[in-house]
């Protein structure tokens, strides 16, 4: 992999597939939405979807009324989408173009959202960057809340390899939060198939 530019590969996935075209396409994410609103995050709160694309969390976060919303991502091209699809709200977020490898936020968070990115990091030192990150740029009591690939889920995803989790590998990875709970979920893509996810909740002690 020491050939491999993740940051050109993700441009180019967002350059050649439209939105449908994704495996990862969702027109609600509704788990994600159910863990928010289970929670009742503070309309308040500043929360992060890291990897977010051009996901529809953040339009629907918008909708729930949340103001203090940001999303990350390496791919210019997907950060371009996604704001040209909320046209005017888009000012009210704030995008950051970055590889999550090696980015650290210079503010807090008090919600960590991650849909099918983190799984994406298969070197120990990223993963690593990772998780410390997110430790150290979430609030006390804050929550982070990841989804991946399961151990029944797919080995790669556009073309590329992935770590797959269980519950006990999430929660290793994210040893110095408090594990709240985490849910099996199969997602389906839009040619039809299942992807089995693991979705983990976390606060921050
Ligand atoms: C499978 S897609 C999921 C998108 C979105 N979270 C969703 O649920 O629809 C993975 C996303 O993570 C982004 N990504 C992959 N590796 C990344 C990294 N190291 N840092 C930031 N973003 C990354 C990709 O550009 C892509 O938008």
């Amino acid at each position: 992999m020491t050939d491999f530019n993740r940051k050109e590969h993700w441009e180019n996935i967002y350059q050649t597939k439209s939105l449908h075209e994704v495996s990862w396409y969702q027109p609600s994410p509704f788990t994600s939405l159910e863990f928010i609103n289970e929670l009742e995050i503070s309309k308040e709160a500043k929360i992060i979807d890291v990897g977010g694309g051009d996901s529809f969390l953040v339009d629907q976060l918008l909708k729930n009324g949340y103001r203090k919303v940001s999303v990350l991502d390496i791919s210019a091209k997907a950060i371009i989408r996604a704001k040209k699809r909320l046209g005017n709200m888009a000012d009210k977020v704030e995008w950051i173009e970055a590889d999550a490898a090696e980015y650290s936020p210079d503010t807090q968070y008090d919600f960590w959202h991650d849909r099918a990115a983190f799984h994406f990091l298969t070197q120990e030192d990223e993963i690593r960057h990772y998780t410390q990150t997110a430790y150290d740029s979430i609030n006390a009591g804050g929550y982070l809340l990841v989804g991946t690939f399961s151990t029944n889920g797919p080995t790669k995803c556009s073309g590329i390899e992935i770590s797959q989790y269980s519950e006990s590998r999430l929660v290793e990875r994210f040893s110095k939060f408090n594990h709240i709970k985490c849910q099996i979920v199969d997602h389906i893509t839009p040619s039809g198939g299942v992807q089995n996810f693991i979705f983990c909740l976390f606060q921050k002690p």
